[in-house]
């Protein structure tokens, strides 16, 4: 299996929570790449159900199974929502809400890997295709 590479998207100091970059890979990939309560996640910006740009989506939580009447909203920031039709990913697994198991999105690798910078050590966050 050939190696992966590292792609560089910013420095981390420039990638803030709650933020997200998309990026185009040499081999024509689309990726999202999201910080995520401070963690980086990586996701194809491509969706399963008829190919729009998944990753320019609402980024949203969602309601967990409760008793009727109960709404408990959770997981803020976690959940993205395609812009075409409403189905919902989760960011940190690449799976579906609605069907996890048979429905998601191919996930990538993200670090913050140290480049020097001058005389700085600067840590930029890559994804690894
Ligand atoms: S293209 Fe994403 S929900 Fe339809």
């Amino acid at each position: 299996m050939p190696e992966k590479r590292s792609i560089p998207i910013c420095p981390a100091a420039e990638f803030p929570p709650g933020e997200r970059r998309i990026i185009e890979t040499e081999d024509g990939r689309s990726i999202g790449v999201f910080n995520v309560h401070g963690k980086y996640y990586a996701l194809r910006n491509y969706c399963p159900h008829a190919g729009a740009e998944l990753c320019r989506g609402v980024v949203t939580g969602m309601n967990e199974p409760s008793g009727v009447g109960e709404f408990r909203w959770v997981r803020e920031g976690e959940i993205l929502r395609c812009p075409w039709h409403g189905w919902e990913f989760d960011i940190l697994t690449g799976r579906s809400v609605f069907s996890p198991n048979q429905v998601r999105v191919a996930t990538y690798e993200t670090a913050v890997e140290s480049f020097e910078a001058g005389v700085d050590e600067v840590g930029m966050v890559v994804v690894r295709v």
